[in-house]
């Protein structure tokens, strides 16, 4: 098969982790007889500084034209709390998921057996966790009628959804449900806000089509609690904007590390692929950040091509790297290995699996 790929590497240490992914790529690309072209985009505060936009227009263009976008990670500290900053790097992201209409992220959340220790929470409580959170991406109070009044020292940030934008996103994740454990929660506010209340409404009138999925809904705030609590009792968390950004960072203590979990952000035409992890500034060029949550990343733009083998081959290679310790030191603040090596490691070790693959 042959794909072209945007990469948009980002800030912080989106090149390096990114660098990471593209090894793999090319490990797959050998060991499976497929060609894949890379074209790089600028993005976020690396574009504002070449070009004063975060989201220039050749990047768009670009990641239109590809079949897929490889994304690291975006955001600098210069740029937070700079109430006078005119452009920001987040806003390219949020534009480009907009204008590639990616209405569904799709974060996983699994706990690796060789890395049960990791967690802050007991063995007893993580070590079934695998739940896949479907964060809705492109509307909600991210999009909203926005406004800052300096004069009045008042601001406004508006959540609107519509019945279309929920049930695209309800039916992925009841189809996903299928497919698992047959469980789908919808986590809101519906005991106060009212796109929540037509979030219910709608969902709970598409479950009628799925009748072998079994659908709850949790209110957000008892959804925190019993996502730390017992996450094992989830299987789909289906849920808005706001929420799902919370509740995957939530969901990275679980598994050990927030550099370990990758995303999907897909829509009807297009895919992008990235980290649910930040540009973790402090770490960029120093080769301790953790290439898993990409690389993980592209296992799932494999899956998402149907490279079902090819996508396995690179999850049993981090697994590998699991057991074989050959971790960055956010895994193991003892080790000595830094994101270059663990991604050399795991690139070589990408290879055709003999008989059925269970990640467990
Ligand atoms: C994420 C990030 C982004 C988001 C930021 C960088 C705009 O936190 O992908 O989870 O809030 O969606
Ligand atoms: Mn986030």
């Amino acid at each position: 098969m042959h794909l072209d790929i945007a990469v948009l590497e980002g800030d912080g240490i989106g090149p390096e982790v990114v660098a990471q992914s593209i090894k793999c790529l090319r490990s797959v690309e050998e060991t499976f007889g497929h060609s894949f072209t890379f074209k790089n985009g600028l993005i976020g505060a690396s574009a504002i500084k070449k070009t004063g936009n975060p989201l220039p227009k050749e990047t768009l263009k670009l990641c239109k034209s590809t079949d897929a976008t490889l994304f690291g990670a975006l955001g600098l500290p210069e740029f937070d709390d700079n109430p006078k900053a005119k452009v920001w790097p987040e806003q390219g992201l949020l534009k480009l998921r907009k204008k590639l209409e990616l209405f569904a992220n799709i974060r996983p959340v699994k706990v690796f057996p060789s890395l049960v220790k990791q967690s802050p929470l007991s063995k007893t409580q993580v070590q079934n966790t695998d739940l896949i959170i479907f964060r809705e991406l492109s509307g909600g109070i991210y999009y909203g009628d926005k406004s800052n009044d300096e004069d009045k020292n008042s601001a406004t940030d508006t959540c609107t959804y519509t019945e279309s934008e929920i049930s695209r996103i309800a039916h992925l994740a009841f189809k996903s449900a299928r497919s698992r454990k047959k469980k789908v929660t919808l986590v809101d506010k519906a005991n106060v806000l009212e796109t929540s209340r037509l979030w219910r409404r709608v969902v709970r009138n598409i479950s009628e089509s799925y009748p072998d999925v079994v659908l709850n809904c949790l209110f957000i705030d008892n959804a925190a609690v019993q996502m730390i609590l017992n996450p094992s009792q989830f299987d789909v968390i289906l849920t808005d904007n706001m929420f799902g950004d919370i509740l995957s960072d939530q969901g990275s203590v679980i598994a050990g590390s927030i550099g370990l979990l990758p995303s999907a952000s897909v829509g009807l035409e297009h895919a992008m692929f990235e980290p649910i992890h930040g540009s973790y500034p402090n770490a960029a060029g120093k080769n301790i950040a953790n290439p898993v949550a990409s690389i993980l990343s592209v296992a799932m733009l494999l899956q998402h091509f149907k490279m079902n083998e090819e996508s396995d081959a690179v999850v049993a290679a981090v697994l590998k790297s699991f057991s074989k310790k050959i971790v960055t030191p956010d895994i193991l603040g003892s080790s000595k290995y830094g994101t270059n090596y663990v991604g050399d490691f795991i690139a070589d070790n990408i290879m055709e699996l003999d008989g059925s693959f269970n990640i467990n």
